[in-house]
């Protein structure tokens, strides 16, 4: 691997090889979600436990501060919304001028498998790893479900995981699912997982990202459960001591109520 390329994945994975991202990507399609309206004021209080965001050019521009900022991993893939079409129509949003210009770390495509634009948006993938990889600019994959989140299953999630790999993606974002070795195994390159809709309990979160981690993951991309929580700071600091600590569930939510107490 190019010298470039290395480095800018050690920026976005911790020395033990292990990550945790921040999206704050949502308003891409959602517009101002719930707690992230203001994207900044949502994670100044976060970043300090996490390795990397993802986000938009137009909220790093806007709402993150250049000189004091996570690496970042840009999101380039958009143009739906909850109101309009079918949000697989996705489209690659942002050049290679403006990935570079940005000095993104790596960059973020949805790629919607099994659905009327799966060509469409796995060409999206495959186009941009041809224009980053002479940067050493890293691809990751994201499996998007759009509405569909009856599919977040091991035998749908590990095929999608398994082409986004062939198709050039260095990473590889997908949902945790029962059986998640599945997925991990079947795939060369390392797995992130997603969030989705907020749990109703923390430890619920803490499960699942335990369960992945055990089962091969390297870390999470969580969003809602996170800033929506009611301590975002306590999530975040329990999440860093599954994935980077190797806590257990219980030793996790210790350090969370802990936190959330004060
Ligand atoms: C949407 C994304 C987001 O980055 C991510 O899924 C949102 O995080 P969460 O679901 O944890 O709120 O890729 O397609």
């Amino acid at each position: 691997m190019d010298w470039g390329k290395k480095n800018r994945l050690s920026q976005v994975f911790g020395a033990d090889g292990k990550c945790f991202y921040l999206p704050i990507d949502h308003g891409y399609f959602l517009g101002p979600t719930k707690k992230l309206e203001k994207p900044g004021e949502t994670v100044a209080p976060i970043k300090q436990y996490c390795d990397a965001i993802f986000a938009t050019r137009g909220i790093i521009r806007n709402c993150i501060d250049p000189e004091d900022s996570l690496p970042l991993i840009l999101r380039v893939s958009g143009g739906t919304s909850v109101v309009g079409g079918p949000l697989t129509n996705e489209l690659l949003t942002t050049s290679i001028d403006e990935i570079i210009r940005l000095n993104a770390q790596a960059v973020g495509v949805s790629c919607f498998v099994g659905t009327e634009h799966e060509k469409q948006t796995l060409g999206n993938l495959a186009e941009l790893v041809n224009l980053c990889e002479p940067y050493g600019i890293p691809v990751m994959a994201v499996t998007a479900v759009g509405k569909e989140l009856e599919k977040r299953e091991a035998r749908f999630l590990a095929l999608c995981a398994r082409i986004f790999a062939e198709l050039g993606a260095s990473v590889v974002k997908t949902y945790w699912c029962e059986e998640f070795e599945k997925v991990t195994e079947g795939c060369p390159v390392p797995v992130v997982i997603a969030g989705g809709p907020k749990c109703d309990t923390v430890r619920e979160v803490l499960e699942f990202v335990h369960d992945g981690m055990q089962r091969g993951a390297v870390g999470v991309n969580l969003g809602r459960n996170v800033w929506q929580a009611e301590n975002p700071p306590a999530v975040a600091r329990a999440l860093k001591a599954i994935i980077h600590e190797n806590l257990s569930i219980d030793e996790a939510v210790k350090i969370h109520d802990e936190m959330a107490v004060k």
